[in-house]
């Protein structure tokens, strides 16, 4: 259990009624000092020396978990622990424990001489749920593509303006010309609404870089951005999303350039190294080879696979045990038995299909056969220009036919599983982070049933409140 530092970033003279105005007033605030008391015993007993800071979530209509650290795969990501009259208590940025109120109310009057001097948040009336974790995101770019867009609405497909030097191209030379300083500040505010969504972990890739330079830039940014701002950042190399002008006909020679020189700078700074694996863009033998060299250097693997053809990426996926595959659009069932038995977590990305206007990944059958699935935004300036994860979850179980106790999983401990975090966040259990949501509305299923909305009233992060509506 880890102890509280004495730099907390806050003051302690900060009174709940400014507290409480700061929250209203802006975006997200550094964590309010919570009063101090010193604890009887921990939940295993130890007794504690330290000053420390305890939130009480509690009344709560419904709180509802998956439960466990590790992707929960097929038919167990329905199985959802539901408790009525729930509550969750936290120790400083860790989750104590969870149960009923009462449950957690003797908990606390056991630890504590004075159960007054604790931070209570009374969510009666509504819904506790793990804060959400989209595995899946391009969010540091330059410029937009809103004349794509529109393109795309009058007919040319993705492909088509790719190929034409826009898409991808098009972000690359604008955040070639972005300063670290401006990439800074778009990326702070797509953070904000992710957090306002209730997004408390997101994954972020490079690859508008197209030179080692540029894409340092961009990790430079998450780092900074992972500092400042609650919502924590994993980050992806992802050098190989476009093949760059220089290198045209020789996606070869640029495979050598990103070994030599991109997995280097990227190094110990990005956990994950990830590829197009597209035709016309990486072909399965390129993706390959520098996959396996990423792995030599370190880097868990992720896959762009089978999003516009049926290439093989899903099975190229299973064979290097990729953490995750992502897309699937037109992925193979035996290329998907594949990934199950080689335990690839499947991310599916619907709002780019909706963007794209393209059938949505067979979500259904995955589960029905066993794969874990989670699902992720793909938040990009092309494809798909959203954080929305009410959009995605009425797609996901509108149109994928996945029930919302699968899709509360795919949010949450299975995108956490997705970029290799099930063990610290992604469920509400002692020992995981404080990341912790309040909805609402009285029961889960109002994700689906009120679609579309934003539910999100309260989001914890590492035990404090940093939104509050
Ligand atoms: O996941 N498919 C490749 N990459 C992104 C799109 C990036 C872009 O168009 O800027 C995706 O959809
Ligand atoms: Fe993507």
């Amino acid at each position: 259990m880890r102890r509280r530092s004495s730099n907390t970033g806050c003051s302690a003279d900060i009174s709940q009624a400014s507290h409480e105005k700061r929250l209203r007033e802006t975006p997200w605030i550094p964590p309010p000092s919570r009063s101090e008391t010193r604890l009887g015993c921990t939940a295993s007993g130890d007794r504690i020396e330290t000053t420390m800071r305890l939130l009480v979530i509690e009344n709560a209509a419904e709180l509802v978990t998956p439960i466990g650290r590790s992707a929960l795969c097929g038919h167990d990501m329905a199985k959802l622990r539901f408790v009525k009259n729930g509550a969750v208590l936290c120790y400083d940025d860790e989750i104590l424990a969870v149960g009923t109120t009462s449950e957690i109310e003797k908990k606390l009057a056991e630890c504590t001489p004075d159960a007054l001097d604790v931070e209570r948040i009374n969510a009666e009336g509504k819904t506790i749920l793990p804060g959400y974790v989209d595995p899946h995101t391009h969010f540091i770019f330059g410029g937009y593509r809103q004349d794509e867009f529109q393109m795309r609405l009058r007919g040319a497909t993705y492909m088509e303006i790719m190929e034409a030097g826009g898409g991808i191209a098009a972000t690359n030379r604008a955040t070639r010309e972005a300063t670290e300083e401006q990439l800074y500040e778009t990326g702070l505010r797509r953070l904000d609404r992710m957090l306002d969504l209730g997004i408390t972990t997101v994954e972020g890739k490079t690859g508008y870089g197209e030179n080692t330079e540029t894409e340092d830039k961009m990790l430079t940014v998450m780092e900074r951005l992972d500092r400042d701002h609650p919502v924590d950042i994993v980050r992806t190399y992802m050098g190989a999303h476009s093949v760059p002008p220089a290198f045209k006909g020789r996606t070869c020679d640029y495979i050598d350039y990103l070994i030599a020189e991109g997995l280097p700078m990227a190094k110990g700074r990005a956990d994950f190294c990830d590829v197009f694996t597209e035709t016309g863009v990486f072909e399965l033998d390129e993706s390959e080879r520098l996959l396996l060299a990423a792995r030599e250097c370190g880097f868990k693997l992720k896959m762009h696979a089978d999003e516009i053809v049926p290439l093989g990426g899903a099975g190229l996926a299973a064979k290097l045990r990729a953490t995750s595959a992502d897309h699937l659009l037109k992925a193979s069932d035996e290329d998907l038995f594949a990934m199950r038995d080689a335990g690839v977590v499947a991310t599916l990305l619907p709002c780019t299909a909706f963007s794209l206007r393209e059938p949505y990944a067979r979500g259904r059958f995955m589960i029905d056969n066993g794969l874990a699935v989670a699902l992720g935004t793909d938040l990009n300036p092309g494809s798909c220009y959203t954080q929305s994860i009410p959009l995605m979850t009425a797609l996901a179980t509108i149109y994928m036919e996945m029930t919302i106790e699968e899709t509360i999983t795919a949010l949450t401990l299975n995108a956490a599983a997705a970029i290799d975090r099930a063990d610290t966040i992604g469920s509400l259990e002692p020992g995981k982070k404080a990341d912790i949501i309040i909805l609402d509305c009285p029961d889960h299923r109002h994700l689906s049933y009120h679609f579309a909305m934003n539910l999100v009233e309260t989001v914890v992060k590492s035990g404090a409140v940093v939104r509050r509506t």
